[in-house]
């Protein structure tokens, strides 16, 4: 790429990060009393399965300052089967709906996000998990349910062409795929409304960390993905919606993770 290609790109970046200058005359769709956009994209389809809520029954953590300092990013997993709880578990802590406010005007979940739009759907490839087929899957916080779509006879290779080969990440039980439904948000925020959404995400991530760790599961966020693979994958549009962020989440050996060094393993992946 030729050097001033690389400056305008870097610039673009950088000015993107920034808060645009607000300008009075400028009305987002919300002020201009367009329609709101709906909360959650709907089901895909007619195959929901109900999440078990009995998070009792999990040996939670309850000692926080310990979760704080043992979170790290585990890359390492160990293909054992994963209850189906878990797996609920990791996905109320991180979008849960605990609240439905104003005549459906927004989810309070438990995560922070600007404006309460929630503006995340998340997909999944799950495999070995229990009572589950192996394949794609996506949520449905409403519900708290999960939806099958489909599989496909190579989730291993499908993992490593969607992570840019980090091959690492096909033996996590979960696959989480996160996307934008970009309107949702843009409805309320407008021309200030990309750089808010993706400081939401994080919260979404830092979330599944801390569940996973307070429940000796481990995950590892990943930037770094095959959009266009995944769009395709999911029958997203790739425009309104698309996938950005994935995290996988497994079942780990804490002796065998203590002991080694991740920037090391990393590095040796590549
Ligand atoms: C936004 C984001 C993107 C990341 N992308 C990757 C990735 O593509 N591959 C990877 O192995 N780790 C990825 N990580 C994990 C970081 O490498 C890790 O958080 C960092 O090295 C600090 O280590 P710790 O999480 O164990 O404290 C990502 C983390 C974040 C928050």
């Amino acid at each position: 790429m030729e050097d001033k290609k690389i400056k305008e790109l870097i610039s673009y970046g950088r000015e993107f990060m920034k808060m645009p200058i607000e300008d009075p005359t400028y009305r987002s769709d919300q002020e201009l009393k367009l329609p709101q956009p709906p909360l959650v994209k709907k089901a895909m389809n007619d195959k929901a399965i109900d999440l078990p809520t009995n998070f009792d029954d999990l040996n939670i953590s309850s000692d926080f300052l310990k979760i704080i300092n043992d979170r790290r990013s585990e890359r390492i997993y160990t293909e054992e089967q994963m209850p189906l709880l878990a797996l609920s578990y990791i996905l109320w802590c991180s979008q849960g709906v605990k609240q439905i406010k104003g005549n459906n005007y927004a989810t309070i979940r438990t995560v922070a996000c600007g404006g309460a739009r929630h503006q995340f759907e998340c997909y999944m490839i799950i495999q070995n998990v229990e009572g589950l087929d192996n394949g794609f899957y996506h949520y449905l916080p409403l519900s708290h349910q999960i939806e099958y779509l489909d599989t496909t006879n190579d989730l291993k290779w499908f993992i490593n062409e969607a992570l840019g080969g980090q091959t690492w990440a096909n033996k996590a039980n979960i696959n989480f795929f996160y996307s934008i439904v970009a309107y949702r948000v843009e409805w309320r925020y407008g021309i200030y409304a990309h750089r808010v959404a993706l400081i939401d995400a994080g919260h979404i991530t830092q979330n599944v960390y801390l569940a996973a760790t307070s429940i000796d599961l481990g995950a590892c966020a990943i930037g770094y993905i095959n959009g266009e693979l995944l769009n395709k994958t999911f029958k997203l549009d790739g425009n309104e919606e698309f996938i950005f962020y994935a995290c996988p989440v497994g079942m780990i050996k804490k002796s065998e993770t203590d002991s080694f060094d991740p920037f090391a393993f990393v590095l040796s992946q590549r």
